[in-house]
């Protein structure tokens, strides 16, 4: 195992050519705003937000080369250039046969489990996203959580919290049969876990097992280049070898994939299912239709294809990703000597704040991370989101998920905030730790049906 941190910078391999300039804003307004928008960091409006870390998707500074790209968008209906681009891209970078695209990951993945599963099918996957568990329940299936026991706790320090147990998908399909499995939902890096990545081991055994018994591995491809840096820093034998290579290693190990281009391609809109089945493929190009528009398109213009097939290439550039991550680990270690309590190790996208342990007088259902996620916009116009009880939600029964982890996110959107943008964000999370004694919890007011955690809204208690 290779040592984590190197004192090597991580300083960016661009420059600046645009800038877009910010409102700032007093405690007072803040207030008023975070009260308006009923305590939900997502009810914000964004010119309200100084710094925001409220996601990685869709908020990437794209490079000159993807805006030219644009310029390029051709705009036919059907069999347009840039589709065409957009394939040779999945195919040379990620090596799948078939690509369709979608508006964004969601729309994959609707289309994926409405093809895969059937009505009391089992999804096992390391652990659950949001839109993902979703689409799975709506297709009739039930995910079920195989993610190592390490991920669970905010404070283990295992190099891949995002591994897979191998022998609770092992149990899983002698209680349930393989053929009630349609896949595996394998996600590189794992989000809710706070970014943290899975071992090429790991999938290689994941993949010895599933071929055994004819179940195929679905990857969540959405932030597949980061898992790879990983794997380049921490894993013995892949440290000559290029994030590129890495990522395309990592797809050759599955069966397709859905992806919410957002993150790691760096575009503001798009996404794209792959597979290697041909049916299934045939299946899902007549399906998108339905749901998205013709499957050369798929719910995009041409100009965003193309800004799509040059970010997947610029995404796994090894220097991109040195300084990609490399600002995701600075903020991190900040955080750390402030005695802020962090997941650990420090994941790819972002840094996740244990509130749990930031306010250990508040009791889960009094939702510690999102009443922390507003008092640091109070403090500092930072937009930070829960990734706890309410985003978790409800199961179908209707019971409320309580999981392990209660977090607040600071997701750091690529190539656009500075260093000192990062120790703005360490003043003011030091300041309301100092104060945190005094902050009180929440009650939900409204609750919507499906993924609440967008639009419900809280009071104080
Ligand atoms: N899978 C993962 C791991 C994601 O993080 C997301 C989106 C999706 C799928 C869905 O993709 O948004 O393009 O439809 N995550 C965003 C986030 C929303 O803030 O983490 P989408």
């Amino acid at each position: 195992m290779k040592k984590e941190t190197k004192k090597r910078s991580w300083a960016e391999p661009y420059k600046i050519k645009m800038v877009e300039l910010l409102k700032m804003t007093t405690v007072a307004q803040r207030k008023k705003a975070i009260t308006d928008a009923g305590y939900n960091t997502f009810l914000l409006k964004s010119e309200d937000v100084y710094i925001d870390l409220l996601t990685d998707s869709g908020t990437s500074a794209m490079s000159d080369q993807q805006w030219a790209g644009l310029m390029l968008g051709d705009e036919a209906y059907a069999g347009s250039k840039n589709f065409y681009h957009l394939d040779d891209a999945v195919k040379k970078y990620y090596g799948y046969k078939y690509m369709i695209p979608t508006h964004q990951g969601r729309g994959a993945e609707n289309i994926l489990s409405k093809i895969l599963i059937k009505d009391g099918d089992i999804i096992p996957g390391n652990m659950y996203f949001t839109t993902t568990r979703l689409h799975q329940e709506l297709a009739g299936g039930t995910f079920v959580d195989v993610i190592i026991d390490e991920a669970h706790d905010s404070t283990n320090l295992h190099p891949f919290k995002g591994n897979i147990d191998i022998t609770k998908v092992e149990k899983l399909i002698k209680k349930h049969g393989a053929k009630k499995i349609p896949y595996i939902c394998v996600a590189t890096t794992v989000n809710m876990a706070g970014g943290q990545p899975i071992s090429m081991e790991n999938l290689k055994s994941l993949r010895k097992l599933t071929q055994a018994h004819g179940i195929k591995i679905i990857l969540d491809m959405t932030r597949v280049a980061e898992n790879a840096f990983f794997i380049q820093e921490r894993e013995t034998g892949y440290a000559k070898k290029s994030i590129a290579a890495i990522v395309k290693e990592i797809c050759s190990l599955t069966d397709g994939a859905t992806m919410s281009a957002k993150k790691d391609a760096l575009v503001n809109i798009g996404g794209f299912l792959a597979i290697n089945d041909k049916d299934v493929y045939e299946e899902a190009s007549n399906m998108v239709v339905v749901y998205e528009g013709l499957h050369t398109y798929g719910g995009l213009a041409g100009r965003d294809m193309e800004a799509m097939a040059i970010g997947i290439a610029e995404s796994v550039s090894d220097e991109h990703m040195k300084a990609r991550i490399g600002q995701v680990i600075y903020l991190g270690e900040k955080l750390k000597e402030a005695g802020i309590p962090i997941v650990e190790p420090i994941g790819g996208h972002g840094i996740f704040i244990d509130a749990k342990r930031f306010l250990p007088h508040l009791k889960q259902e009094q939702f510690p991370a999102q009443v922390l996620s507003a008092e640091i916009y109070i403090d500092s116009g930072v937009r930070t989101m829960e990734r706890g009880i309410v985003s978790a939600g409800r199961n179908a029964k209707g019971e409320n998920y309580h999981p392990e982890l209660e977090l607040v996110r600071l997701t750091i959107p690529r190539r656009v905030y500075t260093q000192a943008h990062m120790d703005v964000i360490v003043e003011s999370i030091e300041n309301v730790y100092n104060n945190r004694k005094k902050i009180k919890g929440l009650k939900m007011t409204y609750e919507p049906k499906y993924l609440r955690f967008f639009q419900a809204r809280f009071k104080t208690i």
